[in-house]
């Protein structure tokens, strides 16, 4: 197919092998190839102007197929500088007509200038993983322009005020793909300057439970091996955060025959991974004992400089939360004595005056597609299932949705649990006439 559209990717001559990755992926994603075809037929999204910000991977890649043959006239960027899969972004360009605005290792500047990119689009519905894009067109709404990098202020101040509002105004609806994203949206909720419906697709059964457990869990530890080609077995990996990411992380190291340490700070969970097996203990006490860390916390500074200068020799340090907030990397550059970065591939080694060499994986961005592919393909298929099926619900919904945060209507994550299973060959059980009944009544007892 002759190329027709524009996009900045690193270079169009890799198509070839990024079109062989998406038909791979696409074989463990039945679920969403069966929404493929019927959106094909039905062209449910047609007249749609969408623009989504997601990690540029060949799983991505099929939700951007599927999308297309709905109908929707569909821009893709990139949610993380490091994320992008750059021969999937050619073959999205090349061989799909999709316009792609994403590069592998691309600096702040490029990574704002693809945002704008997605902006000047004038969607009608986002996508978004980390909340990116909304909180662009929220400042932009609220005349916030110096909150938003020059390269979206530069394209915003030439907006009239009526265009700015009409920006966020036009959005039907927006997905949001992450925990982290999430947790902006209900804040900018809570502060009600949310301008626009979201859908936290990240909430939805057929997400969370699965690609944030299984999916986070299985490629960190890809990533942290592609990095370093270290022994997992008899290390000890200390794990910050025991939520949905966090327990697939120290259920893959454990696995692996690493001894698991975990952190928290939520007394629940900690309970619930020292009943899983695993030692609990805090950041500064666990910094002396590590391997390797992980942080999977969606917060900001849980491993800063006094628990660097406290780790061993030798320690690997990585991050698989949403954002290189995670890791105070400032605070450690400016302790150490010399620093040597791209020792190897994606990794970097600070030399503290105490002689200790520690090594920074990825640059603190998520591990698990810095370094590796990202989730595998048949835990994204529920993911992007769900994508594709809460943009189908939101337009159906259109004019009545309230600014506010919504869940992903339960029958969406029935119908892709269900042909998920059917997929994986797996029969369950119905309940009977008899059961269905004693479920929802109260006479029968002792
Ligand atoms: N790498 C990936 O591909 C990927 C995939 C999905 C989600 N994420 C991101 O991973 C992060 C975690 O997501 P989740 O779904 O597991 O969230 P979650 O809310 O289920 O879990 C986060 C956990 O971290 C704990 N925590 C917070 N601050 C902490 C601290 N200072 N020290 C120790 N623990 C702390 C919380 O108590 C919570 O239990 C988010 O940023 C999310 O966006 C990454």
């Amino acid at each position: 197919m002759a190329t027709t559209v524009v996009g900045d990717v690193k270079d169009l001559a890799l198509a070839t092998v990024g079109y062989q990755r998406i038909v791979w992926a696409e074989r463990d994603m039945p679920v969403l190839r069966a929404i493929r075809q019927r959106f094909e037929a039905e062209k449910p999204l047609a007249g749609l102007r969408m623009s989504a910000c997601l990690h540029v991977t060949a799983e991505t890649a099929n939700l951007a197929r599927a999308l297309q043959a709905g109908g929707a006239d569909l821009v893709l960027v990139a949610s993380n500088p490091l994320s992008t899969q750059d021969d999937v972004a050619a073959s999205l360009v090349k061989d799909f007509n999709i316009p792609v605005y994403a590069i592998k290792g691309e600096d702040e500047h490029s990574y704002y200038r693809h945002i704008a990119a997605a902006l000047q689009h004038k969607p009608h519905v986002t996508m978004d993983d980390g909340a990116d894009l909304v909180s662009a067109m929220v400042f932009i709404a609220l005349n916030r322009l110096d909150d938003v990098h020059a390269e979206v202020r530069g394209w915003a101040s030439k907006l009239s005020s009526a265009e700015r509002q009409s920006l966020v105004g036009d959005v039907v609806a927006s997905m949001e793909e992450t925990t982290t994203g999430v947790i902006r949206l209900r804040a900018m909720e809570k502060d009600g300057v949310l301008k626009l419906p979201v859908i936290a697709v990240n909430d939805a059964m057929t997400k969370h439970f699965f690609d944030n457990r299984y999916g986070t869990g299985q490629s960190t530890l890809d990533g942290v091996i592609r990095a370093t080609d270290m022994l997992i077995a008899g290390s000890r990996v200390v794990v910050a955060g025991y939520g949905w990411c966090g327990k697939g992380v120290a259920m893959r190291a454990k696995g692996m025959g690493a001894h698991v340490i975990v952190t928290e700070v939520d007394p629940i969970r900690a309970l619930e991974a020292a009943m899983d097996g695993f030692e609990v203990m805090d950041m500064a006490t666990a910094a002396p004992t590590g391997d390797l860390f992980i942080t999977v916390t969606g917060n900001i500074h849980v491993i800063r400089g006094e628990h660097f200068a406290a780790m061993k020799d030798g320690a690997m340090i990585c991050n698989s939360g949403h954002f290189n907030v995670e890791l105070a990397l400032d605070q450690l550059a400016a302790q150490a004595a010399s620093t040597n970065k791209g020792v190897r591939e994606f990794v970097d080694e600070y030399v503290l005056s105490n002689g200790n060499r520690l090594y920074v994986l990825g640059e603190g961005r998520l591990i698990n597609l810095a370094a590796a592919h990202g989730h595998p393909a048949s835990v994204m298929d529920m993911s992007f299932a769900a994508q594709a099926l809460a943009t189908e619900w939101a337009l159906t919904q259109k004019g009545s949705l309230e600014n506010k945060v919504y869940n992903v209507p339960k029958a969406i994550d029935q119908w892709v649990s269900t042909l998920k299973l059917q997929t994986m060959g797996i029969h369950i059980d119905t309940l009977t006439a008899e059961q269905a009944k004693y479920l929802v009544s109260w006479e029968m007892g002792t």
